[in-house]
């Protein structure tokens, strides 16, 4: 059997990373890290510590200094379904709503929450056999990983990913609103101070818009046997 591997995902937000990411873990029987998870855990824990003014300004020395008091864990239940704990409690629901989405971008940008974060992220990687995703994988958490791989998609066809997906889960929003919000957070990540969103060089670019699940699998195993070729 062929030595463990890192594979580092990165790319824009809706393209589908963590779906991609995670069917490739339950393929190769690796372990699968949502960074963007843990930007959103902490994120809820300064809302819920009042690290947050209500104009939205973030109080971050507190916020740095409260680091080490947040424990991020990632916990499979018996039906196989991932939850993500803060402090011991499953917040896998709350993170994912608008409140801490509206709020996470200025969280990550915070160089002390990036800081502890990846050095949270490589502990885990040490012993690699790892899918990673987020913004900030493979140009800084693992530059080193063996496959890096870029995602991306038009950003109308992942708005419109994101509205069914919002409306199965109940939640009231308009097209509209979901396609502004994807293309601000495009421009977020792209554009902020601190690790800004790119492409590390050698990053294999997957442009999923017209790519069905299963056709990015067969990308991927490809991708795959090529490296190990190589
Ligand atoms: O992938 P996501 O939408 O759950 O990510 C939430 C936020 O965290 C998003 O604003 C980008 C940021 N993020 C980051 O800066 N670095 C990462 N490695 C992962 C996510």
């Amino acid at each position: 059997m062929q030595d463990k591997i890192i594979i580092a995902i990165d790319g824009h937000s809706s393209t589908g990373k963590s779906s991609f990411a995670k069917a490739i873990a339950a393929r190769m029987g690796y372990l699968y890290v949502d960074t963007g998870a843990m930007y959103r855990a902490v994120t809820l824990y300064a809302l819920r510590h009042g690290l947050i003014t209500r104009q939205g300004e973030v109080e971050e020395d507190a916020l740095a200094a409260a680091l080490p008091a947040i424990d991020i864990r990632f916990v499979n239940d018996a039906d196989g379904q991932r939850a993500t704990y803060l402090n011991g409690e499953d917040v896998e629901h709350e993170i994912r709503g608008i409140r801490v989405s509206g709020h996470v971008s200025r969280i990550s940008a915070i160089a002390a929450v990036r800081e502890r974060l990846v050095y949270l992220q490589q502990q885990m990687g040490r012993r690699k056999g790892l899918v990673m995703d987020g913004r900030d994988i493979g140009t800084v958490v693992f530059p080193q990983a063996e496959m890096k791989i870029f995602m991306t998609a038009d950003a109308q066809v992942r708005a419109e990913r994101r509205y069914r997906e919002m409306k199965e889960k109940g939640r009231t929003v308009t097209f509209d609103d979901v396609l502004a919000n994807v293309r601000q957070r495009d421009y977020e990540d792209e554009h902020r101070l601190v690790t800004p969103l790119r492409r590390a060089p050698d990053a294999l670019l997957l442009d999923n818009s017209r790519l069905s699940p299963e056709e990015q699998m067969e990308w991927f195993f490809n991708q795959l046997k090529r490296l190990n070729e190589a």
